[in-house]
């Protein structure tokens, strides 16, 4: 039974939203960026194209260069979109992003059309403030059409265009087909291309996630409800506008509605602001995880005495003793939202609430780069928190680093990734054990 047909039939989903719209969405989509850069200034932009796509919950963000995209057809298969790069060369795209348009011709093409009805933009970057970038931007956007792929534009006003204008603007460059960035050819990725041309890269990648995710919804809707997450659209409502958080009474009715939820499905359900767009409020929606809320028998009892959990329960213990609980629990609990691990948000969400963390700032706490009630020094531990948890994506990146670096000290930033790294580990060991928080009826 999916959830709106549970509502429908007046269970406590509905009455706890007083039977307003239920509406059913998916989960996680995926965005892939794929790239060549001949000297580095080209992956720059990119990873500021994948960290604005990443911005968006919901969103998991691929950045691949053009030899590993040739290794990954599959992966990208799957991808809702793709935004691709290459360095303007020659007024074109360069050889090796021309190789792998050619390469394409056999896993995507032949193959039936693979791509089709996929999103795509792209992003390039070169010496010149010109440099012919739009002759790139042009041939990358046939190829996008020559796979059936619906084209996303950059969806900025033109910058730096009059007396009062400036370099440091997003668009400095005047593009709309995609995004351009120009780096002096005498400076290293280091140093170029401009902050500005990084600005307008992370605007175009969280764009292409905004649409993504839009059109991700709007085939579910039309292919019938999806029991795997929810949306309540009484909700929104309560959402919309608010970009700096959520009246307490709000927050109460949220918890409200995701306790009738978890009660129904049978693990915890977790909300998430996320604002879309402009057009578009605010949109609270529930994670769950990949089992659709079914009973699980646990395989193993990871309580019974064990010298390995002590070891790690030890190490845990001295990286809390250097940083304040509050913070650790909310790191904890980001970390296990990311997972999806139902034992460890189950127990870290206590224990935030035990150090005095309020309801609202964990409802929100999916969304917190929108929202102003975190700290500067918990937003760069939040943002470390999720560098190191995706570890094989972000690599965790310098700029990340050096906001951490600027509000903790040396042995404080060694506690903090301790704990990143045990709270990881317990998510691991938890969801590979199939552990039920305490709440939970347990499966026959
Ligand atoms: C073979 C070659 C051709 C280039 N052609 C152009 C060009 O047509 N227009 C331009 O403005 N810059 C041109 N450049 C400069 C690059 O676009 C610029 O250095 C860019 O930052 C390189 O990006 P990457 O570091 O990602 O490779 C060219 C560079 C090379 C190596």
């Amino acid at each position: 039974m999916t959830f709106t047909k549970a509502a429908r039939q007046g269970g406590v989903l509905e009455q706890s939203v007083r039977q307003e719209e239920v509406i059913v969405m998916h989960s996680t989509i995926k965005v892939a960026v794929v790239y060549h850069s001949g000297f580095g200034h080209t992956k720059k932009q990119a990873e500021a194209v994948r960290d604005g796509a990443a911005e968006l919950r919901g969103v998991h963000a691929l950045l691949m260069d053009v030899t590993e995209a040739q290794q990954r057809w599959i992966d990208l298969e799957v991808c809702e979109a793709i935004i691709f790069s290459a360095p303007t060369y020659m007024g074109s795209a360069s050889a090796e992003f021309k190789a792998f348009q050619e390469a394409t011709s056999r896993p995507v093409l032949a193959k039936g059309f693979a791509w089709s009805g996929k999103l795509a933009a792209s992003f390039t970057n070169s010496g010149a403030r010109s440099g012919d970038k739009l002759s790139n931007l042009v041939q990358l956007s046939l190829f996008a059409a020559q796979h059936g792929v619906h084209w996303i534009n950059l969806g900025l006003p033109p910058a730096n265009n009059s007396s009062q204008g400036s370099d440091e603007e997003r668009n400095r460059l005047g593009f709309w087909l995609g995004a351009g960035a120009q780096s002096n050819v005498d400076q290293g990725p280091d140093l170029a291309p401009t902050r500005s041309d990084l600005d307008t890269a992370r605007f175009l990648g969280r764009r292409v996630a905004e649409t993504a995710w839009q059109f991700a919804r709007g085939r579910s809707i039309s292919n019938g409800l999806d029991p795997g997450t929810i949306s309540v659209n009484t909700l929104q409502s309560s959402f919309a506008g608010k970009d700096d958080g959520v009246a307490g009474g709000e927050a109460k009715r949220l918890l409200a509605v995701r306790m009738s939820l978890e009660r129904f499905a049978k693990q915890p359900c977790f909300f998430q602001a996320m604002h879309m767009s402009r057009s578009m409020p605010s949109v609270v929606s529930l994670s769950l995880d990949s089992q659709g809320g079914r009973q699980m028998k646990p395989r193993i009892n990871l309580a019974s005495p064990n010298e390995g959990i002590e070891a790690m329960r030890a190490a845990n213990q001295w990286a809390a003793s250097l940083l304040d609980p509050k913070l650790v629990a909310l790191v904890k609990v980001r970390a296990s939202q990311i997972n999806g691990c139902n034992f460890c948000l189950h127990m870290h969400s206590g224990e935030a609430f035990k150090h005095g963390e309020s309801p609202t700032r964990l409802l929100l706490l999916d969304a917190w780069r929108e929202s102003a009630l975190f700290s500067d020094l918990e937003r760069a531990a939040l943002a470390w928190t999720e560098s190191l948890t995706r570890i094989a994506e972000t690599h965790a990146p310098d700029e990340v680093f050096e906001e951490v670096q600027r509000c903790f000290s040396q042995n404080e930033i060694i506690a903090l990734s301790v704990a990143i790294a045990l709270i990881n580990a317990f998510n691991r060991l938890a969801i590979g054990a199939r552990a039920h928080h305490p709440d939970e009826p347990q499966a026959n």
